[in-house]
């Protein structure tokens, strides 16, 4: 983005990436899932990761969030190399600086609503006290403090996702990485958890990483990137 001096009002970058391989399998079952991938994530910004299944979109996401290592390449955070992080400061990048709204990373079901928000905050090793109130604000930005005692099944597609979304903002994360966040829901309810992650960005600053199939999705974020066969095809900015 651009302000009326044209000067770049984003700012530097948050997590870079550069000539990124990734391998699954060995021998016959080799798949190159990356064939070298360089991109920086700005502070502040709305990127959308598009592209057809299997492209490689997912498994971009997990290695910019620092959840799985390339087989090749450079991950930088904060401009220091991944590798070099101990993993106290890996761990704490994950739960902290990260924010996840993925659909592996769903809600366990037998968990309250509350216990499910406040789960980052327990891996923080956050007092009860202050967990309880701080995963309760969150569920209160979410339109969801009165489901806080409600069994995570016990929740509609909609307010099944808008639990994830108040779980991944609870400690307060510099980035969210959405992996196709309203790839289950139907045009409504996805809108308003669109709308949720675009004011979350607008207003906090959190920057956003959102893997989609949705051209109108895609077409809101800042800057769009296309994945085909683990290279970027194609980058588009607003
Ligand atoms: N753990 C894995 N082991 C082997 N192959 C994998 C694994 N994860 C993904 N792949 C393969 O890598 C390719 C890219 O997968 P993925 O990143 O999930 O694609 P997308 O998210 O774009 O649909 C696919 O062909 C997939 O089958
Ligand atoms: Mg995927």
């Amino acid at each position: 983005m651009l302000d009326p001096l044209g000067a770049d009002t984003q700012g530097a970058a948050i997590i870079s990436v550069r000539d990124v391989e990734k391998t699954y399998g060995s021998g016959a079952g080799r798949f190159d899932a990356l064939r070298g991938v360089s991109l920086d994530i700005r502070e502040g910004e709305s990127l959308a990761i598009v592209g057809k299944s299997g492209s490689g979109k997912s498994t971009l996401m997990h290695v910019l969030a620092l959840l799985d290592e390339p087989t090749a390449g450079t991950v930088l955070l904060d401009r220091r190399n991944a590798k070099e992080l101990r993993s106290s400061e890996l761990n704490r990048a994950r739960n902290k600086t990260f924010g996840f709204v993925f659909q592996q990373f769903f809600l366990t079901p037998t968990q309250t609503v509350l216990e499910n928000v406040m789960l980052p905050l327990t891996i923080a090793g956050m007092p009860n006290r202050a967990r309880r109130a701080q995963a309760m604000a969150a569920l209160e930005q979410l339109e969801l403090a009165d489901k806080a005692k409600n069994k995570a099944t016990d929740l509609s597609g909609g307010q099944k996702q808008r639990v994830v979304i108040a779980r991944a903002l609870v400690n307060h994360p510099r980035i969210i990485f959405a992996d196709e966040p309203t790839g289950n829901l139907d045009t409504a309810t996805g809108r308003t958890v669109e709308d949720i992650l675009f004011t979350l960005n607008r207003e906090q600053g959190i920057t956003l990483v959102i893997v989609t199939h949705d051209d109108d999705l895609a077409a809101r974020c800042d800057r769009r990137i296309q994945i085909q066969d683990g290279r970027i095809l194609e980058e588009a900015t607003r």
